[in-house]
Parts: structure tokens; C-alpha cells; sequence
């Protein structure tokens, strides 16, 4: 028997209703906020990750989909989105075009990680970028964006972490104070650890083995570290959150698995998702442009896991009831009341009413049983005497009550009481 991969999950039909209410209230916020879809490809080339996400991050060093297509070339199947997005926005001039360019998506993703429950090898994303913006009101905007979601989604006790891990200029001297620290204990540390003491000592905060995490939770703050610019941008942030009532802890220990960020990062963690606390994390990147080999402009993003939000969901008890079934279904108890129905269904569907027909010639017991099954909200039931007399006897299966409906007016009857 072919299985489905590890670490990949089918969405079946009886459950995708769930992921369609999570997507359109994505789609519906990030509509409120002005963001617009973007649509990049799945694969890119492996340079852009390599470069954009940053070569010292475990995403590229160890999680990446990676493989020669035919031509010869690597291709990469995406970690995240925000590299393909600014990708997109360079290669079509969009500095250019009305700033602040906003931009949102829903796409899949793939990191060769060990599944666990909400970490998965194939996952989903909601995300928004806003580039342009320097100032703290973009990074307000997109937070209070990514805020407004969550609580449309009826979460309530996903809480906002939040960190700034300064500039270029600000972090120089926040590495020299890491290495200092690290330096005595590099004997201790875990083998990647001492690679990232060379190349990116702040990766070494997010290391996951036991000895290098009790050894971070000691090392020296980035928050101490910035310069008056950074540290007067974060106040502005904390500032316009507040103001619009958006609660939020500052966590020192927020650094982000991603090579990206300047100033402010954040995160929207929650318990209920288990080990994987993390439903969405983001912040601005205003160098990733320029890391591109194009001139820089300020961004600011973030992206959501779907997986790990509908955890939460079904954890806080807000997933939604259970998906309807069709409008009708047109049960027929013999072959010429099943032909009628089958052509009265066509009209219906005209009308704008989902419904269904029996398609595999059951007794009307069997289709009575079938349309309660799907959740079918009536059934009209044809037979011989209702098609000479022109009407179905058409039964409401929440009120458990029936009505003689002419064909001609079955369309109007339904649209007025479903
Ligand atoms: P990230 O923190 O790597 O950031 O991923 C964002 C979210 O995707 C996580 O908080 C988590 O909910 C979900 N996620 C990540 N990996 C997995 C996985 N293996 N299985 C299930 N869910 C996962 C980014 O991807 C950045 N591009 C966010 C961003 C946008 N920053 C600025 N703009």
C-alpha cells in the first residue's frame, strides 16, 4: 500500500470546510487592512533561500526540500513565503509602484522537520508583507492585522510576544557582548552552536539542545544593546499597540529562526498547541532587499501556521459546527420521478439552491438516510402521484415537518425558509 508521506496530512472533504472558515477570515482581515493576494511559485531557485532566509539558519542548513530538476539546476520547494515575495516584489519594479506595497497569502510550505503534533513537513501559511514603511506605525499596522485575525478566529488566550533585536549597527556590538559570554562555555555547546559562535553567535539563543538552551537563558539581552534609534522605534511600537488595545508581553528571548529581521520580531504563542507554541511570528526586515543585491527598502511581515491555528481553535473550543449539507435533495421512488428530479435538480442549481439526486438508484428509505447523513436541510420526494400533480411533498428535516410544493415554486420555497 503507497502512503501519504510522513509528515503530511490529507484534508478530506468532511473536514475541509474548517480550513475554508480559517482561510476567509484571513482573506476577510487582510481585506479590512488593504492587503491584496500574491501569488508566487512553490519552488524557487535554492539561491534565493540560501541568501534571503540566511545561510545560517537550521531552515537552510538542515530543512530544506532540495533537488536537481532535469536542466541541472537546484530548485527548492519554499521553507516560508517571504523570500519569494521579495523576490516578486524586485523582479517586477514594485518599489516603484504605489508604496506602502501590501500583500498577503495563503500557500503551502515544506521543511524537512520530525513531525510532531503541529509541526509537519508539508504545512500552511497565512501571511502578509508591507514594504515600503519604515517607521513604527507599519509595524504596528501588521501586528494589530495579525491581532484582529486571531480574534476573529474567536481565539482568546494566544498571547503577543514581543522584541526588538535592533539594527546592523546596534547588533555589532550585541555579537562582541554574546561572544564574550559564550566564549568560556564553547567546550559545552552543542557542535552547531560553535559554527553559529563564528558566523551568527545570536542563533546560538535558539538553539533547541538542553545544555546550549540553560546556557542561553543566561547570555546578555539584545534589548540592552540598541541604539537610541532602535530603542525610540520600539517605544513608538509598544506605544501604538497599546493604544489600540493590543495586549503584549516583552520577551528578550524572541530572536526568530530566520536571518531576516532588524528591530521589531514577534510572536503569538499559545499553550494549547502544545510543544509547538508558536501560531504566528513575524517582524520587520529591513535589509533583506539589500542581502538580495537590491536597494534596500523597509519591510515588515508575518505568517501564521494554519495547522497549529486550528489546534488552538479546536483547544479553545472556537472550530465551528460542522458543515451543512446540500439545500435539497430530490428523492425520486421510481425511474420516472428519478429522471423528474434529476432535471429539477439542474433547475435549482440555476437558481443559486445546492442540491442532490439519487444517483444510485436507492429505495427512498436509503435516500432519506443519505440526505440526514450529509446534512441535507429538506427533501423533496417525487413519485408517481406527485408528478401528475405537478408538486413534491417536501419535507424540512430540522422542523420535522412536510408541505405540498409545486415544482414551478420549489426554487422560491426553499430560498424564503432555508
Ligand atoms: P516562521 O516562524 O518560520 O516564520 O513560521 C511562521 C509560522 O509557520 C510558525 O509560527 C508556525 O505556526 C508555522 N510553521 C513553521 N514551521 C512549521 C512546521 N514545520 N509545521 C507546521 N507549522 C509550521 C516565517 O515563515 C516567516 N516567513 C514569517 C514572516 C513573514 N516574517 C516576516 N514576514
Amino acid at each position: 500500500m503507497i502512503q501519504i508521506p510522513k509528515g503530511c496530512k490529507d484534508v478530506l472533504p468532511s473536514q475541509a470546510y474548517l480550513w475554508q472558515y480559517v482561510e476567509a477570515a484571513a482573506r476577510e482581515v487582510a481585506a479590512a487592512y488593504a492587503f491584496k493576494e500574491i501569488r508566487t511559485p512553490v519552488f524557487e531557485h535554492t539561491e534565493l533561500f540560501a541568501r534571503g532566509v540566511g545561510d545560517t539558519t537550521d531552515i537552510v542548513n538542515k530543512e530544506m526540500y532540495t533537488f536537481l530538476d532535469k536542466g541541472g539546476r537546484s530548485v527548492t520547494l519554499r521553507p516560508e513565503g517571504t523570500a519569494g515575495v521579495a523576490r516578486a516584489f524586485i523582479e517586477h519594479g514594485l518599489a516603484g509602484s504605489a508604496l506602502p506595497f501590501k500583500a498577503y497569502y495563503l500557500i503551502s510550505a515544506f521543511r524537512y522537520e520530525r513531525p510532531q503534533a503541529g509541526r509537519l513537513r508539508e504545512f500552511h501559511q497565512f501571511g502578509c508583507e508591507l514594504y515600503g514603511a519604515a517607521g513604527a506605525f507599519a509595524d504596528a499596522e501588521v501586528i494589530t492585522l495579525a491581532d484582529a485575525f486571531l480574534k476573529r478566529l474567536g481565539l482568546k488566550k494566544v498571547e503577543l510576544r514581543l522584541n526588538s533585536i535592533g539594527c546592523k549597527r546596534c547588533r555589532a556590538r550585541y555579537h562582541e557582548a554574546l561572544k564574550a559570554y559564550f566564549a568560556p562555555h564553547l567546550g559545552e555547546m552543542c557542535e552547531d552552536c560553535r559554527s553559529r559562535y563564528e558566523k551568527n553567535p545570536m542563533r546560538m539563543l535558539d538553539c533547541k539542545a538542553e545544555g546550549c538552551k540553560r546556557l542561553a537563558a543566561g547570555a546578555p539581552r539584545m534589548l540592552d544593546y540598541l541604539c537610541d534609534d532602535c530603542r525610540a522605534h520600539f517605544e513608538q511600537v509598544k506605544a501604538l499597540l497599546s493604544g489600540a488595545g493590543v495586549a503584549y508581553t516583552v520577551d528578550p528571548s524572541i530572536v526568530r529562526g530566520l536571518d531576516y529581521y532588524s528591530r521589531t520580531v514577534f510572536e503569538f504563542v499559545s499553550d494549547a498547541a502544545g510543544a509547538q507554541g508558536t501560531v504566528l511570528g513575524g517582524g520587520r526586515y529591513d535589509t533583506l532587499l539589500e542581502q538580495m543585491d537590491s536597494k534596500p527598502v523597509p519591510a515588515v511581515g508575518f505568517a501564521a501556521g494554519m495547522e497549529r491555528l486550528l489546534l488552538v481553535m479546536e483547544a479553545e473550543g472556537v472550530l465551528p459546527a460542522s458543515d451543512m449539507g446540500a439545500a435539497c435533495y430530490l428523492a425520486g421512488m421510481d425511474d420516472a420521478s428519478r429522471r423528474r428530479a434529476f432535471l429539477l435538480a439542474q433547475e435549482l442549481r440555476g437558481a443559486g439552491i445546492p442540491c442532490e439526486t439519487d444517483l444510485m438508484e436507492r429505495s427512498v428509505k436509503a435516500q432519506f438516510k443519505y440526505a440526514d447523513k450529509t446534512g441535507a436541510r429538506f427533501v423533496a420526494v417525487l413519485g408517481e402521484r406527485e408528478l401528475a400533480e405537478g408538486a413534491a411533498e417536501v419535507k424540512d428535516l430540522r422542523a420535522s415537518s412536510s408541505e405540498r410544493v409545486k415544482f414551478g415554486e420549489l426554487a422560491d420555497y426553499i430560498k424564503r425558509r432555508f
